[in-house]
Formats: structure tokens, sequence, C-alpha cells
């Protein structure tokens, strides 16, 4: 999908603003990407992990960036971050490419944690904070402000070897925050952490974006992130398979249709198949169930079918309809319910 579609459908949600429409293509996106790209290895050993990436992050917005483990994640966001080259396609970020020239003033106004948190455990959480802040040139108001943000200020004298998993993704939000930047690429900061962990990163996500700030956030379980972001992009080994809101991803599926009868048991799995050749790709993904038949994939005009197939071979249908379906049904399907799922 272009970002240009992105924004024109979903306005509200993917966070054009009035007029919008009026500035530069790149104006409303602070992640554009085309063509991405990136082949480890070469020769024979060459392995394609990201594969033609056409990213669109909306300003403002809650990017989650999902996929199962292996499917390019940390990869993407390390060419996003200039981390990593791309071997073909470009970058652009807060509206300005991404080139050797301009990845240090682009970096000043992003924060960004990639696969561990950082931290040395032989330093305090304050201490750690003061490596950065002298990196970047921060304050102390600053350094403070972050540490709160996370609520780490009152176990900032502690060693960080001593904190807990979700302590330390807290204190690399906080290093990647304290430069008060306007994009933040988080590679699975829910990754480790329990309920009440999770809850409190997505309510500090949310209300970072409240304030304007793009926060793209990756991770390989769907739940994690579904309710934080506004915008969901779907990688499946290194394709994106869909982006877009949430609400449009459920759009895409069909829920699996579920046939009641009380004559399902005299049906033989030929006949059955036979009911549905030519209805649904494969007739085998059709199930049995104690009340009669779910068929997976079916579309509008393929039910219509079916119901008078049905009825022409003497089957008594008692009802029809609809199973609903949970978002992770549809990216279970999307992913091919792939990795670490
Ligand atoms: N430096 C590298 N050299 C070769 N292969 C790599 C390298 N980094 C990652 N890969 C491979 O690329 C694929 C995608 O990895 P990654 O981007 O880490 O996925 P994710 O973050 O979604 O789990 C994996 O198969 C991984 O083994
Ligand atoms: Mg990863």
């Amino acid at each position: 999908m272009t970002q240009h579609s992105l924004t024109h459908q979903h306005p509200a949600e993917a966070g054009a603003r009035p007029g919008g429409a009026a500035r530069p293509a790149h104006g409303d996106l602070a992640v554009v990407t085309h063509g991405l790209t990136k082949t480890f290895g070469k020769g024979e050993a060459a392995r394609t992990v990201v594969s033609g990436l056409d990213l669109a992050v909306p300003r403002g917005a809650v990017y989650g960036f999902l996929g199962p483990n292996g499917s390019g994640k940390s990869t993407t966001m390390k060419m996003l971050l200039g981390l990593l080259a791309p071997t073909r396609g470009d970058v652009a970020l807060l509206g300005q490419p991404l080139t050797r020239a301009t990845r240090a003033a682009l970096m000043a106004r992003t924060g960004s944690m990639i696969e561990q948190p950082p931290g040395y455990g032989h330093l305090t959480g304050a201490e750690n904070m003061r490596v950065v802040a002298r990196m970047l040139s921060l304050s102390q108001a600053q350094v403070d402000r972050a540490l709160a943000l996370v609520r780490l200020s009152e176990h900032k004298d502690r060693l960080v070897r001593t904190y807990s998993l979700g302590m330390k993704q807290r204190l690399g939000i906080a290093m990647a925050l304290a430069r008060e930047p306007e994009l933040l690429v988080l590679d699975e900061p829910t990754n480790g952490l329990d309920p009440a962990g999770i809850e409190e990163v997505r309510h500090l996500l949310v209300s970072l974006a409240g304030e304007g700030v793009t926060v793209m956030i990756s991770s390989h379980l769907l739940d994690e992130i579904d309710r934080t972001a506004s915008v969901l992009g779907v990688l499946a080994a290194g394709r994106l398979v869909f982006q877009g809101t949430r609400a449009a991803l459920m759009e895409r599926s069909v829920p699996d249709l579920r046939v009641v009868t009380p004559d399902v048991a005299a049906l033989s799995p030929e006949e059955a198949g036979r009911l549905l050749a030519g209805l649904v790709a494969a007739p085998g993904v059709a199930r049995r169930s104690a009340d009669g038949l779910v068929v997976p994939g079916l579309a509008a005009d393929g039910v219509a079918e079916l119901v008078r197939r049905l009825v022409a071979h003497g089957v008594s249908v008692h009802e029809v309809r609809r199973e609903s379906q949970s978002l992770e049904d549809v990216f279970m399907a999307l992913t091919g319910g792939a990795g670490g799922l």
C-alpha cells in the first residue's frame, strides 16, 4: 500500500491532519520506505530476509510492526536507523531521506531500542543515564523526566544487574526517550515482560503518541500491541503482507461459516467434498463439528451456492452463521502461523 492510500483511506486513524493533502507527500509520514530490501551473504549463500518493503508510518501514530520470529523486524528497524545498509531501496524519516549526510541530524530526533535492552550492569540506572546524557548533551531535567516517565526514579541508584527484565526494558526506553525524540523506534520492548509490565509500556506509548511522538514498535505477539497500535504492519518471511488500521485488517478476513444441520453425520467426506467443490480453495479445509459443518474462506456468493446445493442434496439446514473471528485468527492466517505466534 502506498503512503497515499493509507492516509486517504483512514484519515482519522492514520493521523492525517486537515489540509494534509496540500502538503508534500511525505509531510504526514514519520517513516517511509520504498522497496526496502536486505540480503545477507553472497552467491550461493545469499539470503534475502527483508524484501521490497513499502512502509508508511503516519506521524503521531503508534505503529505496530508485527511478524513471527525471524520474519525480519529487527533487520528492518536497523535499516531504518542507519545501523545496517539496505541492499536495495530507500528510507526517509521525518520528511528527509536517510543518508550518510542526514543520519546524525535525524538520529538526534529519533530514539531507539533494538533487540536487547542496553545498559551496563555494573552501573546504576542513573549512571547509565549519565553516560547517555553526556553522549547526547542532554540536561539533567531531560534525564529526570525520562526516568520518571518509565517510573524508574526511585530505582535509579540501584545497579542495573539487579534490575528485573522489565526494569531493564524500561531503562532502555528511558535512554531512547531522554532526547525528547519525534520518532521512537522500539524493537520488542514488551518482550519478556509480565502482563503488568506490558500494560505499563502500552500506557506510556499511548501517552507519548498523545503528545505527538510517532512510535514504531515491533512484536511477534499480536496481543501485546494490537490495542496500543493505531496502524499495523504485518511482516511474514521478510514481506509486508498487510499495512493499515486494525479495523482494515479485520475487514480482510472472511470468518468461518458454520452450517448447523442434524444430517451431517450422514454426509460422507466425498459427498461433503462434492458439495463444496469450486466454492473453497480446498474442500479439505472444511471440517465437521458436533452440530454440522464449519467452512473457512467462503464469500457471500459461495454461501448462497452452498445452501442451494445442501438443500438440493436433501440436507436440512437449521442455521447458517458466521463464526466470529479474532484479530489473532486473521494474523495467523496472514503469517501462516509461523514462528513464535
Ligand atoms: N547479520 C545477519 N547475517 C545473516 N543473517 C541474519 C543476520 N541478521 C539476521 N539474519 C537473519 O535474518 C532473518 C530475520 O531476522 P530478524 O530481522 O532478526 O527477524 P525478527 O526480528 O523478525 O525476529 C533471520 O532468519 C535471521 O537469522
Ligand atoms: Mg527481532
